[in-house]
């Protein structure tokens, strides 16, 4: 007797996923402001900086006819805020209003739903001029861009995420490219940008739904689900500790409005709790999400903490790689799980146990709005990226979405990293991603040109037979 493999929803949300900065280019044109990663000196040596990226600002509309041929069902892409306000805050930029006008309605004419983060990782400089979140007006200023995408936007996009991996620009922010504070007092300025992001989080959260009853907002977390190295309880009470400290802190406060306790008696005893006003609780408490999307690349493995320098990574910082706190946690490498030519470990049964440790937490439908494989492809000589490593990423991530979802998750869609080729966080264009290859070098602009790599028609099978494909 043959049994039917599960079938993916008809109304699942295939996608993939790019953001502003790192793919559109044209970073000074049509009155568009610099932002934070504009302004970035440390963009490591040898990589590229943001001012081209992929061209998708000027590209757009080849790109989305491109995601149609693939099949893709959404797109989650962000919006540049200092396209649609220059310094942040003051005067409206028209022509960068437009610009989100025309890529939406591209999309919608070929049935492509957006996706639309908010805000990733490009604060405008002229707010971080100004202390950036930890300056109050940020937050009155996001919640006026929202109120800005909500009324331009609203009639066409459902799907809101307010914040991309708030958690990773306070754990990683000179990396990121978010923040140039460093050292221990930078963190007490950190935790209280949090804060800020937390109330421009839930005030935007309320304003979406007040103001179009038919969208749904969620915040967009990196979730890396933390395992003990061993069975010994302090190692798997220093696991709980650090997923609260890396995960729900962020994701308690999207959703139930309140600081997780773990979180919270840790950074007051580091001395970085942030000041909570009576105000404030009510603002957390006034903004609920619809959904709880995250970006999943792998798990983090610790142990209980030997109190000194051991338990700090000896090479590397990164968002995916555990780098350890003296005296709270010691980074471990799962010897169990293979590495990335970045070094980034890969697990898919963890993307199983997230889904799994997210609704049990929470009871509200997921979006995976990143997970995906950086490689260093090449062009075959017949002119395609034979990029085989990654369809076996990503099969054996959708699989253990499918067995989510036998375990009565409820999953909203899949949008992996990313549509097409960008530039990297920290590493550059050598460390590709995409569906859609683009033909140029780290320097050399070369032509632009796109083209798809084996892993879209591979996809398009999986959205086209709404995951019956894996099985073949
Ligand atoms: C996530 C970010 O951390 O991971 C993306 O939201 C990023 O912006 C992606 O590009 C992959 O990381 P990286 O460092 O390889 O670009």
């Amino acid at each position: 007797m043959s049994i039917d493999p599960i079938l993916f929803p008809t109304d699942f949300l295939w996608g993939a996923s790019t953001s502003a900065y790192q793919v559109e280019g044209a970073w000074n044109e049509d009155g568009k402001g610099p932002s934070v990663q504009d302004a970035r000196t440390h963009v490591p040596e040898g990589t590229t900086d943001f001012t081209v990226a992929a061209d998708h600002y000027h590209r757009y509309a080849e790109d989305v006819a491109m995601m149609a041929d693939i099949g893709l069902k959404a797109y989650r892409f962000s919006i540049a805020w200092t396209r649609i306000l220059p310094e942040g805050d003051g005067a409206e930029n028209p022509a960068g209003i437009a610009f989100y006008h025309r890529l939406i309605d591209e999309l919608l004419a070929h049935d492509i739903v957006p996706i639309v983060t908010m805000f990733h990782f490009d604060l405008p400089q002229a707010l971080a001029e100004r202390g950036g979140w930890a300056n109050p007006a940020t937050v009155d200023a996001f919640v006026r861009f929202g109120d800005i995408l909500f009324r331009e936007y609203g009639s066409k996009v459902t799907y809101w995420l307010t914040i991309n991996e708030q958690n990773m620009m306070i754990q990683h922010g000179r990396m990121l490219g978010t923040t140039t504070l460093e050292g221990d007092a930078a963190q007490v300025d950190l935790f209280a940008q949090n804060h800020a992001m937390f109330l421009a989080q839930a005030r935007v959260m309320a304003r979406c739904h007040e103001l179009l009853p038919q969208a749904k907002i969620g915040p967009a977390p990196n979730i890396a689900y933390v395992y003990p190295e061993s069975c010994r309880p302090e190692d798997v009470l220093t696991a709980d500790t650090w997923n609260a400290i890396r995960n729900w802190l962020y994701t308690d406060l999207a959703v139930r409005g309140t600081y997780n306790n773990v979180a919270w008696s840790y950074l007051e005893r580091k001395g970085w709790a942030p000041s909570v006003t009576d105000e404030d609780l009510a603002v957390l408490a006034s903004g609920k999400p619809d959904f709880v999307a995250f970006n999943y690349y792998a798990t983090q493995t610790v142990a209980a903490p030997s109190g000194d320098e051991s338990d700090l990574r000896r090479r590397g910082e990164d968002q995916q790689m555990v780098r350890g706190e003296v005296g709270l946690y010691k980074a471990v490498d799962n010897p169990n799980l293979p590495k990335n030519a970045f070094g980034w470990e890969i697990d898919p049964v963890g993307f199983r146990m997230t889904f799994r440790a997210l609704w049990d937490r929470y009871g509200l439908p997921l979006l995976v709005t990143e997970n995906g494989l950086g490689a260093r492809d090449t062009l075959g000589d017949d002119g395609m990226v034979h990029d085989d490593y990654r369809i076996d990423y990503l099969q054996r991530h959708i699989e253990q979405i499918r067995l989510a979802v036998g375990d009565g998750v409820g999953v909203l869609g899949y949008c992996p990293w990313s549509a097409i080729d960008l530039i990297s966080t920290h590493q550059g264009f050598a460390k590709r991603y995409g569906f859609i290859h683009v033909d140029r070098d780290e320097f050399d602009l070369k032509s632009l040109a796109r083209s798809r790599k084996a892993s879209s028609y591979w996809y398009a099978q999986v959205i086209e037979s709404r995951g019956a494909s894996l099985d073949a």
